[in-house]
């Protein structure tokens, strides 16, 4: 039976029917509505209308369609259920009698799609948060055994200084960890409990809504059923905070096609998660990456897909609605299988380091820290900046660096250069100058590293406290 037929006389256009159903996708939603449906039912009774007996039954009968879908997928096969709501209750009729149609007393599905809604993004952030934990293990491990290590900087992408290693791998566990912040900020906006909403004005009976969101770990009701019935601003948050960490993965990957090009070779790429070419038989391919560059495009477009979808709609509840959600699952499924492959590449990958280390030390990224002794001897910085650029130009024209030029040659350009400067420039000088915090003298980066750890740790506890 359908949960509106009464007031039709026409059976739906038949093309129209199967093209409004939800069920194709939000089947995947069961094990929330089966929960959300519990708490329901424990309130119902508490408003009188259903009697011990028949919460027991409706439990029970819920308790078993719960397990049922964690078989075999034949359990899914109904050509009738329009979606998630309606299969669970033609389900507990099947099982438990016309008992079962008492569960929808005084609610809507409106409620029902806004309670599952929240349960999946909510289990969503809380595996992709563990996962981003794992993924900056990964990442803080390898600055660590990179030790000091150097690699050069680039702005422009021209060479620009020397840094650590590590230094350059904690730049990601940053962006990660505030990506973990952004879901975090999500998490806590979305953990109220639509339940008691019913269509759009409240529910007909008197529901204790505390009790029910109490029982789905939400922290409270939501304020207004209006509101409620409506609101996907959870979603939202949740593909943008995802389509941030998609553009963070994205930046990553490129990165690291671009080092991995025989021009840099800087990594080697794991051949686990490489392929080769059916034609050119030398080749191996970064496929992991570019597939992570080019899926950040998907994960983007469904935010866009998600917010085009909710503007300009009135309140409350609108079926355009039903259109937020395979955008959302989809942001999450991609986003959860990238993680982990992410983090294996990044425990497998090679970085050739005495490549690094040599283009650490070339192409005058010792030019700043040169001009830095100057000001330190008293030169104003600007002038100090000028005697250096025309030390390299100097060292352009016969093709060597700033430590081969001789003291008389750097004496005529600034009387302040003393025998000192060559070890002022050497690039263990160098990397130890930028000695702040946040910066990539060697101390800094062993500190950076726990601080890291320690976040790393937070988000962990973080993650545990809501399993
Ligand atoms: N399948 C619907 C959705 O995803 C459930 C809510 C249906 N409500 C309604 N009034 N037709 O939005």
């Amino acid at each position: 039976m359908k949960m509106w037929s009464g007031r039709f006389r026409q059976p739906l256009n038949s093309e129209f029917e199967r093209w409004q159903r939800s069920f194709g996708f939000d089947r995947r939603l069961l094990k929330y509505e089966v929960a959300a449906s519990s708490a329901h039912a424990t309130a119902l009774k508490n408003a009188g209308v259903l009697s011990a007996n028949e919460l027991i039954s409706i439990l029970q009968g819920l308790e078993q369609i719960g397990k049922q879908a964690l078989g075999s997928l034949a359990f899914f096969e109904d050509d009738e259920a329009e979606d998630v709501h309606h299969f669970v209750e033609k389900q507990l009729v099947a099982m438990i009698g016309e008992v079962g149609y008492k569960l929808h007393s005084g609610r809507s599905r409106n409620e029902q799609i806004a309670t599952d809604l929240r349960l999946f993004v909510r289990a969503a952030i809380d595996q992709l948060q563990e996962e981003i934990a794992k993924m900056c293990s990964a990442f803080v491990d390898r600055a660590e055994q990179a030790g000091d290590a150097a690699m050069p900087a680039y702005t422009h992408l021209q060479r620009a200084e020397p840094v650590l290693v590590g230094h350059w791998l904690l730049a990601y566990v940053e962006m990660f960890l505030r990506d973990a912040g952004r879901l975090a900020d999500c998490r806590r906006r979305l953990n109220v409990c639509p339940l008691g909403s019913g269509a759009v004005a409240g529910a007909t009976l008197p529901l204790d809504r505390g009790l029910m969101a109490n029982k789905l770990a939400f922290d409270a009701p939501t304020e207004n059923s209006i509101d409620a019935t409506s609101d996907r601003d959870f979603a939202i948050e949740f593909v943008q905070g995802s389509s941030v960490l998609a553009l963070h993965l994205s930046r990553w990957a490129e990165e690291m096609i671009v080092f991995s090009s025989q021009e840099y070779s800087f990594v080697e790429l794991p051949e686990a998660y490489s392929t080769g070419s059916s034609a050119m038989p030398q080749k191996k391919n970064p496929d992991l990456l570019e597939l992570v560059r080019g899926k950040s495009g998907r994960v983007v477009g469904n935010a866009t897909a998600l917010m085009i979808a909710v503007k300009g709609l009135p309140l409350a509840y609108n079926k355009d609605l039903q259109e937020t959600q395979e955008s959302l699952f989809d942001s999450a499924d991609t986003l959860l299988q990238m993680l982990p492959l992410v983090t294996g590449w990044v425990k497998s990958v090679e970085f050739h380091s005495e490549i690094m280390q040599q283009a650490a030390q070339s192409g005058f990224m010792n030019a700043w820290a040169a001009a830095t002794y100057l000001v330190e001897r008293g030169v104003p910085s600007r002038l100090a900046h000028e005697r250096i650029g025309k030390a390299v130009q100097m060292c352009l024209e016969r093709n060597c660096e700033l430590k081969d030029l001789s003291l008389q040659e750097l004496q005529s350009l600034s009387p302040a250069f003393g025998e000192d400067f060559k070890q002022s420039i050497t690039l263990p000088a160098v990397l130890a100058a930028h000695d702040v915090a946040g910066g990539t003298a060697p101390a800094r980066v062993r500190q950076a590293i726990g601080a890291a750890r320690k976040k790393i740790e937070c988000l962990r506890e973080e993650v545990h406290a809501h399993a």
